[in-house]
């Protein structure tokens, strides 16, 4: 790949780059099966394809595979904080793959990449978090007559989709990838659960076990993150705003109670949402000396933080990597990590590869899915199709050497009759 056509921090680290690629790789085996298929039956050939994702090693190994069916890929950051630099540098040298992503890239970068994602007039589109398809929306118009449609990742991102068809302003067929059952209770429960465990105790060094951790939403992720700390003995809080989750809280053992309640109480808060400003004014007020406050939602606006800047007599940055410190009037210090952004991918290594071997798998066939069917979709929303989520969980299944039971004939006619009943 000709360097002047992509964005990067340093080619020369292209080699490690390139063993944490195939160390995810060994890993990834759903998604190896996959990339062997498309090698052979070409199903994106001659497409063109934006992708705007964390470029991260897992990450390398799905934009290797979308190459491998045929598609000719341009990736770009779907957040300034989770590049992973040498990823990036080893896609451009060993995969000839346009990259676009700097690790701490400011704003204005942010938007120069997705820029050139979009530049480069993709018939299929990857998000995570639909930047890249907002933008096409906003500022290429003029090109969504060429795209066929897009797969979303995230939680946020396909909350932002349906508020578009809802506005009836979306023009394009979309993918929840991020509601396959292969992805969320998978990657959003037990992915993004332990790495935002190790984003936490990589950015502090922190004792979990005896803490006093806050989990604001228990949704797929807020699960996830809660179960993985009780496991490592911390006295475990529940917020949230729907009572169903919360009662599901309360009833797997939780404490549940408002975050007014709870601020004073924790020693560590994460929020994991998806919404704004779940942590806010009034809470860092009650908040004890030394809070470490976290977020592993999708936006860096969970945690109110012009609200806590205006707040604090003194911020010490950097106290530690990726820990601000702000000084509270009465002297408390508050730790913020990561300025906000996504814990798990900003001070570790965002989810384990084992588990993205799952939504990228669902991701790679969905996008097959979007090249043969797209043309006969309409500018919704859709969920994946079934059968892609029943090949990933039998190849999964499969590569970790477990079977299942058949059904029987005579279950399946039990199954389908009303009939016999007591
Ligand atoms: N860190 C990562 O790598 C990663 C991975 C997957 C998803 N995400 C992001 O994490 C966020 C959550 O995703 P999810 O799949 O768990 O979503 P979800 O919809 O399953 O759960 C979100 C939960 O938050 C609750 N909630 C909303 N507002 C609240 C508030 N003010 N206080 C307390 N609870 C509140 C909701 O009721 C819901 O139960 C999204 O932004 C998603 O994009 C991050």
């Amino acid at each position: 790949m000709n360097p002047n056509h992509c964005d990067i921090k340093d080619l020369g680290l292209a080699d490690e780059g390139l063993r944490r690629i195939r160390w995810a790789d060994n890993d990834m085996p759903v998604l190896q099966q996959i990339r062997n298929e498309f090698r052979k039956a070409q199903p994106l050939r001659g497409l063109r394809m934006s992708a705007c994702l964390h470029v991260t090693a897992e990450t390398a190994n799905l934009v290797r595979t979308l190459q491998a069916g045929g598609a000719e890929v341009v990736l770009c950051a779907s957040n300034p904080l989770s590049t992973q630099d040498d990823v990036a540098a080893s896609l451009v040298r060993d995969f000839d793959i346009r990259v676009y992503a700097i690790r701490g890239i400011d704003n204005q970068g942010y938007y120069r990449h997705l820029k050139a994602a979009a530049e480069h007039k993709p018939q299929i589109t990857m998000d995570d978090g639909c930047d890249l398809v907002t933008l096409l929306h906003d500022k290429y118009k003029k090109n969504m007559s060429e795209v066929i449609g897009s797969m979303e990742e995230t939680t946020t991102g396909v909350i932002r989709l349906r508020a578009m068809e809802r506005s009836g302003v979306l023009k394009l067929p979309v993918i929840a990838v991020n509601d396959a059952k292969t992805k969320n209770m998978f990657d959003n429960r037990y992915g993004t659960g332990q790495s935002t465990v190790d984003g936490i105790v990589r950015a502090t060094d922190v004792l979990l076990a005896g803490k006093n951790v806050v989990v604001a939403g228990y949704g797929w992720c807020g699960r996830g993150f809660a179960n993985r700390c009780r496991g490592m003995g911390s006295n475990v809080i529940i917020t949230e705003i729907d009572p169903i989750k919360a009662l599901e809280a309360a009833m797997d053992g939780f404490r549940v109670m408002p975050m007014d309640e709870a601020a004073g109480i924790g020693d560590i808060f994460c929020t994991l949402t998806g919404n704004k400003h779940v942590v806010r004014k009034e809470h860092f007020k009650k908040m004890k000396d030394g809070a470490i406050v976290a977020n592993s939602g999708h936006f860096d606006v969970e945690i109110d933080i012009p609200a806590l800047a205006k707040l604090a007599k003194q911020v010490n940055r950097g106290v530690r990597n990726h820990v601000d410190e702000y000084v509270m009037p009465n002297g408390n210090r508050i730790h913020l990590l990561a300025e906000g952004r996504l814990i798990n991918l900003a001070a570790a290594e965002g989810h384990p590869a084992s588990v993205m071997d799952m939504s990228f798998a669902t991701q790679a066939l969905a996008a097959a899915y979007m090249a043969e069917h797209g043309k006969e979709l309409e500018n919704k929303v859709y969920d994946p199709p079934s059968d892609i989520e029943d090949k990933v969980s039998m190849m999964k299944l499969r590569s970790m050497s477990l079977t299942i039971d058949k059904l029987t004939k005579e279950q399946v006619s039990y199954l389908s009759d009303w009939t016999e009943g007591t």
